[in-house]
């Protein structure tokens, strides 16, 4: 049945996510105490500032599956307004747990670990999509734009448009789209591609994604390709969906690039106060002559333990000292119920106990790892306090760390080590770019950003900073949020003012 349109007292601009950008957690005392946290993860950290300063809407689920303590109705946070999708511990598991990221996450992430495919993950995969498609459709006013995020809620889209087909629809993926032998593996691959045909646009990080997406809807959604998405200039790639007996829908296709709020961390990176706590961790690691960092959500296609080992060979082989150089690493835990996380973790705890092991001294450890999310000051501190980066994917869909601690260094020092599977790869080109799955070119990449000259560093942070400050979040969601209202009829010239 068709949804009753609301009242027009409804959100204009509304953001449906997997998360809502606070989540409820446990305190882990003995009574259980829960609390309020900012979600993790690169999509609240872009979204939520922008959303801000538009005053819109976000409906998502407040990150636990116990009753008691999750609000059942809207409320403001911070000039948002929150509306919740409450699931059910049996919704967290097939759902979230299962047909997310046991078989999609692994599955886009050019199937790193084996992604598993299983009948219930599926069911409740399409029976959440609908609470969120409902729960979305009862709060957005008459003719609202709707933000639809990532590859927890693919089939949302299409679910919305059927509801509430006044509604302009917008889809974003966060994470890679894979390549086309890969998405051919999923027994519901044409529900996938048809649930996000209902958008009027679906956005991805590169070119390349968009035009894997594009195959498939021509080869299993038998849509029309109008024009194909090219690798540059903004103009979107066009697919004529047929629609009867409405005629034919336009749906655009494209690459927009996530970015970061770079003025806002700039700013925060140049405060007094920052660069005293930048020093006194650098005092509290026994001011080695150069630090390392690695910042991530604990994700098995981070590359954590790839980064470890070639810390370790690097001491072994004595081309690095554990004297003169320290590691940090920061990892906020993640998805910790899910099988490959837990084995990645003891993975990464144990490397990281072998290489103090060898090479540590009382007091002094090759390695200091800590399995924690710290505030934005803190890491802010320590982006300043790095002399080198260390991000090193297997594949990512942008990787928002290596683009804030570009716009941490203002003083035009350290050096970043990037992936070439990172989507940031493709604008931060003056890093150290590595194959991450070439143990001895991750060593040297290190090896160089640890002997960096002033002068080289400087001119590669001076390149770095100015495409990040230049393109940042606020870029990246206008030219999105334009590209979904332009309404111009496909064929016809765009008039010049
Ligand atoms: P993903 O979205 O896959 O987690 P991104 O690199 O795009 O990866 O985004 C991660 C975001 O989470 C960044 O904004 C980063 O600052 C933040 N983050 C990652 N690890 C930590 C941590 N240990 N403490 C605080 N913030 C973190
Ligand atoms: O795009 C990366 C992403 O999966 C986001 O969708 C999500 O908000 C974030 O990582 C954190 O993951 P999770 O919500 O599973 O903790």
């Amino acid at each position: 049945p068709r949804h009753t349109v609301p009242p027009a007292a409804g959100a204009g601009l509304v953001v449906v996510a997997n998360r809502l950008p606070v989540s409820l957690e446990e305190d882990g005392t003995d009574g259980g105490r829960r609390r309020w946290r900012r979600s993790p993860g690169g999509l609240v950290n872009a979204l939520e500032p922008f959303l801000r300063t538009q005053r819109g809407a976000w409906v998502g689920w407040p990150g636990t599956a116990k009753a008691g303590g999750t609000p059942a109705r809207a409320w403001r946070h911070d000039g948002l307004l929150l509306y919740p999708v409450a699931l059910t511990a049996d919704e967290v598991d097939g759902f979230y747990e299962g047909f997310s990221n046991a078989t999609l996450w692994p599955l886009y992430h050019d199937v790193i670990m084996p992604p598993r495919y299983r009948r219930s993950w599926w069911d409740a995969y399409v029976h959440v999509n609908r609470k969120f498609a409902q729960a979305t459709a009862d709060i957005s006013a008459r003719g609202a734009t709707v933000w639809v995020q990532d590859y927890q809620l693919q089939l949302v889209p299409a679910m919305l448009r059927e509801l509430r087909p006044d509604l302009r629809i917008g889809f974003f993926l966060h994470i890679p789209f894979p390549p086309v032998e890969l998405f051919m593996q999923v027994p519901w691959r044409t529900e996938l591609i048809q649930g996000l045909l209902g958008a009027d646009l679906i956005g991805f990080h590169r070119p390349g994604g968009a035009r894997n997406f594009q195959w498939l809807a021509r080869r299993l959604a038998g849509v029309r390709e109008e024009r194909a998405v090219s690798d540059v200039g903004d103009e979107p790639g066009l697919l004529g969906v047929a629609e009867s007996p409405a005629g034919r829908r336009t749906v655009k296709v494209g690459a927009f690039p996530i970015s970061i709020d770079a003025a806002d961390l700039d700013r925060l990176a140049r405060r007094a106060d920052v660069q005293r706590r930048a020093e006194q961790i650098r005092a509290q690691l026994g001011n080695p002559r150069k630090i390392v960092l690695g910042v991530d959500r604990l994700d098995y296609t981070k590359g954590i333990d790839i980064r470890l080992r070639a810390l370790h060979e690097l001491l072994a082989e004595g081309r690095v000292t554990a004297e003169t150089t320290t590691m940090v690493q920061i990892a906020t835990p993640s998805r910790e119920r899910v099988e490959h996380y837990l084995r990645m973790r003891e993975d990464i705890e144990r490397t990281v106990g072998r290489i103090n092991g060898e090479f540590g001294r009382v007091g002094h450890p090759a390695v200091h790892y800590l399995h924690t999310s710290v505030g934005r000051e803190e890491l802010a501190a320590l982006y300043r306090a790095a002399d080198v980066m260390l991000v090193t994917p297997l594949r990512d869909g942008m990787n928002l760390v290596a683009k804030e601690y570009v716009a941490c260094r203002h003083d035009l020092q350290g050096a970043l080590v990037l992936s070439e599977f990172a989507g940031a790869a493709a604008e931060l080109t003056s890093a150290f770019q590595v194959n991450p799955y070439h143990l001895e070119e991750v060593k040297s990449g290190l090896e160089k950003a640890l002997t960096i000259s002033r002068a080289e560093a400087g001119r590669r942070m001076g390149a770095l900073r100015a495409q990040v400050l230049t393109h940042d979040v606020g870029h990246w969601a206008q030219s999105f949020l334009s590209t979904l209202e332009d309404r111009t009829p496909v064929g016809e010239p765009v008039r010049q003012t």
